[in-house]
């Protein structure tokens, strides 16, 4: 469980520790070996390794940039793919294929396609060193996660399976992104639920007063009951309940209960990842820590600098993706777009965000009637500049916020349009990324078929902006936007207040 959270921060967070950790690793293993360690030896070494470290930082860095430089074109355009020596075909059990491989299962399956024979040396030496990369940090012993989850269905990424025609994708390609209106859950799944349900209602005495003030949307006279964050059992009489509908709390312990990987021991568990990753904390730490965050932070609020933030469109919440066939549990869809960010305040950008995504969880928990309350997020690259990026400690924030609070609420996550710098980035370093994140992410390929289908899927027909060229013409207005029956306002000066009263998240 813990390894599982353990990475699922960005992958920034990897490679740093990754590098200083074996800086750390090398002086220790002298140490063993002598006794008595010279002070200044040690320093010396010390010096050593530090400038051995820079210097295959900076090759490393130059290799790579004369790599891309040389490669660059050949890398994207070609739709041409490489199979990797039989040799490691052979090796790939069904298991390790369902694991980390499983994002470039479909490539290395492969053999040299028609496509490949009018490959020029070069462009062919690009691939091959594009594959290799890819193999090589697929490998890598660290990187691997065998948890509990590895036995759920893979997301085919960034496959470019071409079959000339429009026809959308099987909505099984994408296991994250719907979700079936009642789980199925075990006997042990269902005590454990009672169980955490019992105790965060014991260490938090006023537990039940306080919930009923943090519906999922915010507090509003005409919040639909399907909307409250924590939902008291309903009677297995009514005609939409589900096995978790009928016991208290029982979607939102679903999720936490799912992300500690169904803990054994509710004392000791590795979640919230920032908070409790070292010791571990009991179980109901989670619950009272999103609480907390929920009665500080205020999700919904809607202040007149995050209207600033959005004015161009920056994130909405607009529409729903497609339920499985014959339900009606819709994850709300959220869409982003980097490239029009109106004002880089980080705290507000952070704010805009964070109250999309809150308002597609109500919606969609009202849609399902309480059953489900999950996002699909678009992402497009385009006009994305520099300029455009937030810090990374302001990324690190967002990310922090999501993973406490908003737990297993994230289906899927469309990346389109992104640059070739973005693209190849991402294809290197999303192996370093957990199996439980990668898994939701999806590349989505320039291929304008395939790219249709994805979008078909997961979106729904009549979802497709006109700018990704379909035929929702909903064209985003800000006032329009915040105007709805359920925006919540509040001021610049509350909406930071969070900053002091929980220094955990700013
Ligand atoms: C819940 O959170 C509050 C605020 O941080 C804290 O004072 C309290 O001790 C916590 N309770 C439990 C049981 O963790």
């Amino acid at each position: 469980m813990n390894k599982r959270t353990t990475s699922s921060t960005s992958s920034n967070i990897s490679t740093s520790s990754s590098s200083s950790s074996s800086r750390r690793r090398r002086p220790r293993k002298e140490e063993n070996d002598t006794e008595h360690p010279q002070p200044r030896n040690l320093c010396r070494a010390k010096y050593f390794l530090l400038g051995f470290s820079v210097a295959t930082i900076l090759l490393t860095g130059a290799a790579v940039t004369t790599t891309y430089g040389m490669c660059k074109g050949v890398l994207t355009s070609s739709s041409c793919r490489i199979a990797l020596p039989t040799k490691d075909r052979q090796r790939t059990t069904p298991k390790r294929k369902r694991g980390l491989l499983s994002l470039f299962r479909e490539k290395r399956n492969e053999e040299i396609e028609p496509g490949c024979s009018h490959l020029e040396p070069k462009e062919y030496v690009c691939q091959w060193i594009r594959h290799s990369l890819q193999e090589m940090l697929s490998n890598m012993p660290f990187v691997r996660s065998d948890n509990g989850m590895s036995d759920q269905p893979v997301n085919v990424a960034a496959t470019t399976d071409d079959t000339g025609n429009h026809q959308p994708r099987p909505k099984t390609d994408f296991p994250t992104a719907f979700t079936p209106e009642a789980l199925p859950l075990s006997p042990h799944q269902t005590s454990l639920i009672e169980d955490l349900g019992q105790q965060i209602r014991t260490v938090v005495p006023d537990w039940e007063e306080r919930v009923t003030e943090i519906p999922w949307g915010g507090p509003r006279n005409d919040a639909p009951r399907s909307t409250q964050w924590w939902a008291p059992a309903s009677p297995s009489t009514s005609k939409t309940t589900t096995p978790l509908k009928q016991l208290d709390g029982g979607n939102l312990l679903f999720s936490y209960l799912r992300i500690m990987n169904w803990p054994q021991d509710l004392q000791k568990v590795y979640f919230p990842f920032k908070a409790c990753k070292k010791q571990g904390c009991p179980a109901p730490f989670a619950l009272n820590h999103t609480l907390n965050f929920r009665e500080i932070y205020q999700p919904w609020l809607v202040t007149p600098t995050m209207k600033a933030v959005n004015a161009k469109g920056l994130v909405y919440q607009q529409g729903f993706s497609p339920s499985l066939d014959g339900e009606h549990a819709p994850h709300g869809i959220v869409w982003l777009r980097p490239g029009l960010v109106a004002r880089l305040d980080e705290v507000f950008y952070a704010r805009t965000l964070v109250r999309e995504l809150e308002r597609a969880v109500a919606l969609s928990m009202e849609q399902s009637r309480g059953r489900v309350g999950k996002f699909n997020v678009f992402v497009s690259g385009k006009d994305f500049s520099f300029g455009a990026m937030p810090s990374l400690r302001g990324v690190k924030a967002f990310v922090t916020i999501l993973q406490d609070h908003y737990v297993d609420r994230l289906g899927v996550v469309l990346l389109a349009d992104m640059g070739r710098i973005c693209e190849i980035l991402l294809k290197l370093f999303l192996p370093l990324i957990t199996e439980e994140v990668r898994s939701k992410i999806v590349l989505v390929p320039h291929d304008k078929n395939e790219r249709q289908a994805i979008f078909e899927t997961v979106l729904g027909k009549d979802n497709i902006p006109t700018w990704l060229g379909g035929r929702n013409d909903y064209r985003f207005n800000v006032d329009q936007h915040y105007a709805s029956d359920d925006a919540i306002y509040g001021t610049d000066v509350q909406a930071t207040e969070y900053l002091s009263l929980m220094p955990y998240h700013s």
